[in-house]
């Protein structure tokens, strides 16, 4: 028997990026030519909602599988035990402690870019998300696009920034969220300082899919340009950072029970919005599909 196709509709969010494709179901293999629609619809829009999903966790490490190769969460204590491929994001707190990461996303970033070869792809599949008393949901989390923000960019600056690093380091990143008061996580340790020492990628990298040009700094993270001066390099990446993030390259995700969201971490940033708190409960399962060096 041949493979039977699935009919799907790609309807794009109307904001300079995200897309919700339905008419899928992520419990089943996808033929070839469903998967390169999805495909050229993430590299299109960066962020692709699958509605109204059920799936147990072998389906959707089988999902993310036909993005690439995944990623184990192996040294995390809160990815699941039989499952090292996912990771629990959720504010649940049980009697042994909290049932999986509480502080993820509560600044903008774009997912682990002080490694070597970033994730080029995260999914977040929701299996509980808050309302508020007036029946909204709440957990929301902002997405914005790294090429529109590029794009922006007048072109004397483009010029300037064209082949130019930047540092990206972990405990620069850690230490910022702890002054800022959005993570209750432990000083780093010398273990993790030593696994994860800084690496430098391009200040503005291409998408390979679509050739598109982002702007690849974060908030807090980089240090230094090179052949700037530090002072001007400082500034330079305080204003690329906030203009990356600017309402007008914004899409707003309001989760619904059953989304599967992935994202691609070259095109967009995000900031998971922690406006809710139990007894209000946000359970999120997230796996993560392995990248390239950036270029
Ligand atoms: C993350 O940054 O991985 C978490 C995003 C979210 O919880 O919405």
């Amino acid at each position: 028997m041949g493979w039977v196709m699935a009919e799907i509709d790609i309807v794009p969010s109307g904001e300079p990026l995200g897309a919700d494709v339905l008419g899928l179901d992520a419990r089943t293999m996808q033929d070839d030519e469903t998967m390169a629609m999805v495909r050229a619809a993430f590299a299109l829009h960066g962020v692709l909602c699958f509605r109204d999903q059920c799936l147990d966790e072998r389906q959707l490490i089988a999902f993310t599988q036909q993005f690439g190769e995944i990623e184990s969460y192996v040294l995390s204590d809160y990815a699941l035990k039989d499952y090292p491929e996912i990771l629990i994001v959720s504010n649940i707190v049980e009697d042994d402690g909290p049932i999986g990461l509480m502080d993820a996303g509560t600044t903008w970033h774009t997912d682990m870019s002080y490694i070597t070869a970033p994730p080029a792809a995260t999914l977040l599949y929701a299996k509980e998300v808050p309302v508020d008393e007036d029946g909204e949901t709440v957990g929301n989390t902002l997405f914005a696009s790294t090429a529109a923000a590029y794009d922006a960019l007048p072109d004397a600056m483009k010029t300037r920034l064209a082949g130019r690093c930047t540092t990206h380091s972990y405990e620069a990143k850690h230490a910022r969220r702890a002054q800022e008061g959005k993570s209750n996580r432990k000083p780093i340790s010398k273990a993790q300082r030593d696994s994860l020492p800084p690496v430098d990628h391009p200040v503005i990298r291409t998408h390979a899919e679509s050739g598109r040009q982002c702007i690849y700094v974060v908030a807090g993270e980089c240090q230094g340009i090179t052949g700037i001066p530090d002072d001007e390099a400082e500034e330079l990446l305080e204003m690329l950072a906030a203009h990356c993030v600017k309402p007008e390259f914004h899409y707003r995700h309001k989760w619904r029970v059953g989304d599967v969201l992935i994202w691609n971490n070259c095109l967009v940033q995000h900031l998971a919005l922690h406006d809710y708190a139990l007894p209000q409960r946000r359970l999120m399962l997230r796996t993560t599909v392995q990248g390239s060096v950036p270029r």
